[in-house]
């Protein structure tokens, strides 16, 4: 990322008076993913293949890593590695099936209709979609905000109750795009509140489970990141914080909340690094506003269920990330409701999902959010969902897929608002 970031810059002092540096989108035309598998003796090969590397897409993974390398690293990386085969041989053509992103087309204000689902849309017009869509239940719903971002943006969410009155029931929470190139995540997150409100005077089941439920739903916790993602970088993670006296950006908020934060193990201490877990437990602004929301629920009516919507790889995953060998105290719990909703998911379309403890099932991570919402938030469930697909597309899932992963999606979450 490095050399990709540096050249980049040259490139944008030579032109800064034409173009401004965020217009410079990265190509990747011609670069490949790699899988490579590091050898017995790992050393600091992960380390040096991050600096090769454009990306990692499987950050902590340890069976095998997936790595986007520009064409003249391909050799150097893979005289690292123990075995390396290429999975893709144009990352750039891989991008182009995505799907343009879409131009915002509100004229007048209403509630926005489901062709918004099958469509990638700028940030600003997530925002207009939240706020169009609260406006036509303004009796149920609220917009919420939790926090600010690094550049100055609102953490902006919805707020969703049902007959019992605004703040009367447990509280449930969804968070979507953390991880900024993680698109698919707002999408999904923003048909729950689309379904929940949509649906609630005509299917009986959402009536239901609206009434059950205080439910607050943020599609997008990481704006700058997700900005940069559309603007600049593609395949950017974290958010946009520096770091003073290193040229490498950005934090992964889902390494920076303060449970257990230091354990060594599950997240990276080097700032170029894709999973940097900051400098200090919840030193990102993003962490800082979601964290006191999540404290604040937990004081008053308490927290229900909390889902933090990442993809790729189809998994239902549950604490504890820091550490392989903890089970959490309602282990036979979480996994019954993940088991039902898998298969509430599996029956909609045949998607597969593996469900279990975070850790042992995919890899270690400190300072992740479901860690957090359940040791410190005592939330009764936390999940994290990993969505569609395994890897054909990864984060540039095809906009015709979006309709299917939503549909799917929600049928596995109403599923586990059912159980809880
Ligand atoms: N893939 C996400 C991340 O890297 C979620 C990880 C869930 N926790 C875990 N221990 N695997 O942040
Ligand atoms: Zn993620």
């Amino acid at each position: 990322m490095r050399s990709l970031l540096v050249s980049c810059l040259f490139a944008s002092l030579a032109l800064s008076t034409v173009v401004p540096r965020a217009r410079q989108k990265v190509d990747y035309s011609g670069f490949k993913v790699l899988r490579v598998s590091l050898p017995e003796q790992r050393g600091d090969v992960e380390a040096k293949i991050e600096e090769l590397a454009a990306h990692v897409l499987n950050p902590g993974k340890v069976e095998h890593l997936d790595v986007v390398v520009s064409p003249d690293k391909v050799d150097a990386v893979k005289k690292l590695v123990a075995t390396s085969k290429v999975i893709n041989e144009d990352v750039g053509a891989a991008l182009a099936e995505e799907g343009e992103i879409k131009k915002a087309e509100f004229s007048v204000a209403a509630v926005p209709s489901e062709s918004w689902f099958t469509a990638y849309h700028a940030y600003a017009d997530h925002i207009t979609f939240l706020r169009d869509l609260q406006a036509g239940y303004t009796g149920q719903s609220e917009i919420i905000t939790t926090g600010t971002s690094v550049q100055g943006r609102t953490l902006t969410g919805i707020h969703i109750w049902g007959s019992g009155g605004k703040g009367s029931k447990p509280a449930v929470l969804f968070h979507g795009t953390v991880h900024a190139r993680e698109w698919i995540s707002s999408m999904t997150v923003e048909y729950m509140a689309w379904q929940l409100l949509t649906k609630y005077s005509s299917n009986a089941t959402v009536k239901a489970l609206v009434d059950k439920f205080d439910l607050y739903i943020i599609p997008i916790v990481n704006p700058d990141g997700f900005v940069y993602s559309q603007t600049s970088d593609r395949l950017w993670r974290k958010n946009r914080q520096t770091v003073s006296g290193n040229s490498c950006v950005g934090r992964d908020i889902n390494r920076n909340w303060p449970y257990k934060w230091e354990v060594p193990g599950g997240a990276s201490t080097n700032p170029c690094s894709e999973t940097y877990k900051g400098q200090a437990a919840g030193d990102s602004p993003e962490n800082k506003g979601l964290r006191a929301h999540v404290d604040s629920l937990r004081d008053s009516r308490g927290l229900s269920l909390y889902i933090d919507f990442h993809s790729y790889g189809q998994y239902m995953l549950w604490p504890y990330g820091y550490d392989c060998n903890l089970v959490v105290h309602n282990d036979a719990q979480h996994r019954s409701l993940a088991t039902r909703a898998a298969a509430a998911i599996r029956a909609v379309s045949g998607t597969r999902y593996t469900i279990g403890p975070a850790c042992s099932t995919l890899y270690a991570t400190t300072g992740d959010s479901t860690d957090y919402t359940d040791a410190v938030g005592n939330s009764t469930y936390s999940y994290t969902y990993e969505l569609r697909d395994t890897g054909s597309y990864g984060f540039t899932l095809p906009a015709n897929q979006i309709q299917p992963t939503v549909r799917e999606t929600w049928e596995g979450v109403v599923s586990m608002l059912k159980d809880v």
